[in-house]
């Protein structure tokens, strides 16, 4: 973060200090988990359901923070505010203003966004300092936070953004207005909250509305929900994908036996193979759009190509494969699930599983509203369309994915609904072979045991 006294930051957030004649320099980071607070940093208190965050004013400052923002007096320096996340607001607008040379950009969609911005960290590193930061830190904290962690050495910024209503894009760029927009997808992620994937599409394009007339949005064209958001920017307009009218293509894409895909690059007159060391065709998709913001921020073509090669998972539990020692290859994609970003896993699964036994652990998909149920159905009657040869539900909820599966006629897989995680990992326990393939995927925590058993089976007990 850029350097700030107290006193500034009081200022800045129309705070009071407290304990602190207004000196104290805040060199260090931002920080909201008092374990992270580092010498010089700024320990931002919570009171949370379970603990309040001010109660450890005296041992963050201790350990060297140069003071506290919370809603109370600490008993340490600090500014005491209304309400923190405002406060953050106003800092973060207050370091971009004294960071004018900063390129912001900004991404969103209903899947992929953590996963490109981190490829976007990747590419943006070898142009200059960036920062990135690991995990899906897009929300009203998450993303005034990152912003916080760019200071004078900081040459790019990538700030994921999310959208569970209208509005909330454009609360996010009156905080930090990227000059770089990008927009992945507009799925049925959150679908409950919009209502329509239509809902959606108008709470992503806020984005690309924001831009200034000088700034590039990046559009996907292969989403024509999203290609239709050229028509709400000011901005120059850059479309990616397969789509004949896309600026930035990827041409004659194949996927090997390991789920990796490759694809010829074309952006104009410049031709370059790329084989992607990640799985999954949808990342085709992802690092196009990374690729596009790196060409925007001026990557030599060539350099581009060498380096979308080299792009790994940085954020965990996003299709993260790995291979047991015993021959079991494991696809973690247990991060987060909805339809679309299901079926791009089961797409990955299916490729990789040619030849070999395949299975899909598949927990209950969240914020789905009326879609739920056949939502659910869909990703089962694609697992079975797919010959997944296991498909395992987890808990009563998911259920609907069986259902979905029963309707394929033909499908010669075995289906069982497993009661918990504990149950899926006991099925799983009895019948693991070299040439399994194992795919793990839900919302949040509903499949993280089972992701985390397959990794560490010592460690980790069926409950
Ligand atoms: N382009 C894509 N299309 C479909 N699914 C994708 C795509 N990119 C990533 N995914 C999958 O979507 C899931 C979420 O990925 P990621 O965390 O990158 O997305 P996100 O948009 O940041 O999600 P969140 O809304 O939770 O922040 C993962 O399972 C990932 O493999
Ligand atoms: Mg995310």
């Amino acid at each position: 973060m850029i350097a700030l006294t107290l006193g500034e930051i009081a200022t800045i957030t129309g705070g009071t200090l407290v304990n602190s004649d207004g000196t104290e320099l805040v060199t260090g980071g931002v920080e909201y988990d008092s374990r992270k607070v580092g010498p010089g940093g700024l320990f931002v208190a919570f009171a949370g359901e379970k603990v309040d965050g001010h109660e450890f004013g005296p041992e963050v400052v201790e350990a060297g923070a140069a003071g506290v923002l919370g809603t109370r007096d600490a008993g340490v320096p600090g500014v005491v505010v209304e309400d923190q996340l405002a406060a953050l607001a106003k800092l973060a607008q207050e370091a971009l203003e004294r960071l004018p040379e900063l390129t912001v950009v900004g991404l969103t969609g209903s899947s992929g966004k953590t996963t490109t911005k981190d490829y976007i960290g990747q590419l943006l590193s070898r142009l200059g300092p960036t920062v990135a930061p690991a995990g899906s830190l897009n929300n009203e904290l998450g993303f005034p936070y990152t912003v916080l962690q760019a200071d004078e050495k900081t040459r790019f910024l990538v700030l994921e953004m999310g959208a569970r209503g209208i509005g909330h894009i454009r609360y996010l760029t009156g905080i930090a207005r990227p000059s770089i927009g990008v927009v992945l997808n507009v799925g049925a992620a959150h679908i409950g909250e919009f209502g329509s994937v239509e809902g959606t599409a108008l709470a992503k394009g806020e984005l690309v509305e924001a831009l200034p007339a000088t700034g590039v949005a990046v559009l996907n064209a292969d989403d024509p929900l999203v290609a239709a958001m050229a028509s709400r920017t000011g901005a120059r307009v850059l479309l990616v994908g397969e789509a004949e009218g896309a600026g930035l293509r990827a041409e004659d894409v194949s996927v090997d036996g390991a789920g990796r895909a490759s694809y010829v690059l074309r952006n104009g007159l410049d031709r370059g193979d790329v084989r992607l060391g990640v799985a999954g065709r949808h990342q085709v998709a992802n690092t196009l759009a990374a690729a596009a913001v790196a060409l925007t921020a001026g990557m030599a073509f060539a350099d581009l190509v060498t380096a979308l090669g080299e792009v790994g998972i940085v954020s965990g539990r996003r299709m993260d494969v790995f291979e047991r020692a015993d021959g079991v290859t494991v696809v973690d994609d247990s991060y987060n699930a909805n339809p679309s970003s299901t079926a791009a896993a089961l797409h990955a699964l299916a490729a990789m599983g040619a030849g070999k036994r395949t299975t899909a652990v598949l927990g209950y998909m969240a914020e789905l509203g009326e879609h739920e149920v056949p939502g659910h159905a869909e990703v089962g009657r694609l697992a079975a369309e797919l010959g997944v040869d296991r498909l395992i539900a987890v808990a009563e909820n998911a259920r609907p994915i069986l259902d979905g599966a029963a309707e394929v006629s033909g499908w010669r897989g075995t289906a069982h609904l497993a009661a918990d995680q504990a149950a899926a990992i006991e099925i799983l326990q009895d019948d693991l072979r070299a040439d399994d393939v194992v795919l793990v995927k839900g919302s949040r925590y509903r499949t993280w045991d089972v992701a985390d058993w397959l990794r560490r089976p010592e460690e980790v007990q069926p409950t």
